[in-house]
């Protein structure tokens, strides 16, 4: 059991031998998350899902995996309403919850949140994305989809589509890509591109990353294309977010140039960057992506949470 007890804060803190350990246990977890098989793997089990940003996937799926394996939920998911508005702070609030709960689940606005958290908890913490920073158990759940689909993680060519600035689903992928030696494509307008920082270390590690603009040149060879929403939330002020929206649409009129086994894939929410006619495609695998959320988060939490508790 080498996750248990531990936390999950960076895609990078999982090796490629534990990402493929827990795609492999998601895999025979599908009939649990369709309800088709009953079982009570995280029974006893209480997991607190602290929620300071929205979520509707993220949430809902983490929710959905431990209803199903038997355990039970404490739900903080209205950010305004919880009680950091009054005077506590984050530490407080994880240092109470690392004492209600066996693990935290916890979404933040600020990056770096998930990683004080984990110090601060003595129960394992997951990070449902922390600001721009990352979101682990998507990458989990787009590495699942893309091994079903196409067979293999290995030796793909993955275009990242939209704002790679703000985007931590994107982030966090782009880690993960080069445990796999894909070639990594960056598509987008020129005021979202990958963070440098980012880049370097993709290069460090060994990933072949090049940036194409143009999204006809750059679906050409891809089998994936990974289309991402503008993260207008982390604009100050709507009119900085106007000024630099430039248009890019995936339409079935961009796809005819495409490989024809393309999958398309997005985290969802679309916001007008994804045309709903590519729903019809072969190409779209977004809502079996959105599906595979909870398998992959079952496998997750069964593997960190495992029978005993951290430490005894
Ligand atoms: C992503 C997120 O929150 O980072 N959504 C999700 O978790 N399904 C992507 C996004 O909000 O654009």
């Amino acid at each position: 059991m080498p996750l248990h007890g531990r936390d999950v804060v960076s895609i990078r803190d999982l090796s490629r031998e534990e990402i493929i350990s827990v795609l492999d246990d998601a895999k025979k977890m599908i009939p649990l998350a369709e309800g088709n098989r009953v079982s009570s793997l995280l029974a006893g089990k209480l997991i607190a899902m602290a929620f300071f940003e929205p979520s509707t996937r993220t949430r809902l799926s983490f929710e959905s995996a431990v209803h199903r394996l038997g355990g039970s939920c404490l739900t903080i998911a209205e950010p305004n309403a919880n009680s950091l508005r009054k005077d506590d702070n984050l530490y407080d609030t994880i240092r109470m919850l690392s004492s209600y709960a066996d693990a935290i689940v916890l979404r933040h606005p600020n990056e770096g949140a998930a990683r004080m958290a984990a110090r601060t908890s003595d129960r394992p913490v997951i990070n449902a994305g922390d600001g721009v920073g990352q979101h682990p158990t998507q990458t989990l759940q787009d590495l699942a989809t893309i091994r079903e689909q196409l067979g293999t993680l290995a030796g793909l060519t993955v275009v990242l589509l939209g704002d790679l600035k703000y985007g931590r689903a994107v982030h966090s992928l782009a880690y993960a890509l080069a445990r796999f030696d894909s070639e990594i494509i960056l598509s987008s307008p020129s005021a979202f591109r990958l963070p440098e920082e980012l880049r370097e270390n993709l290069t460090h590690e060994g990933a072949k990353v090049r940036e194409e603009p143009d999204l006809g040149k750059a679906i050409r060879d891809a089998d994936v294309l990974y289309v991402t929403r503008i993260q207008k939330e982390r604009f100050l002020d709507e009119t900085e977010y106007r000024t630099v929206v430039g248009p890019y649409n995936v339409d079935a009129r961009v796809l005819a140039e495409a490989k024809p086994k393309l999958i398309v894939m997005h985290p969802l929410p679309r916001t007008g960057e994804l045309a709903p006619e590519v729903d019809q495609t072969p190409h779209a695998v977004y809502f079996r992506q959105a599906f595979l959320g909870v398998p992959v988060r079952m496998a997750l939490l069964t593997a960190v949470l495992g029978p005993t508790k951290r430490g005894g």
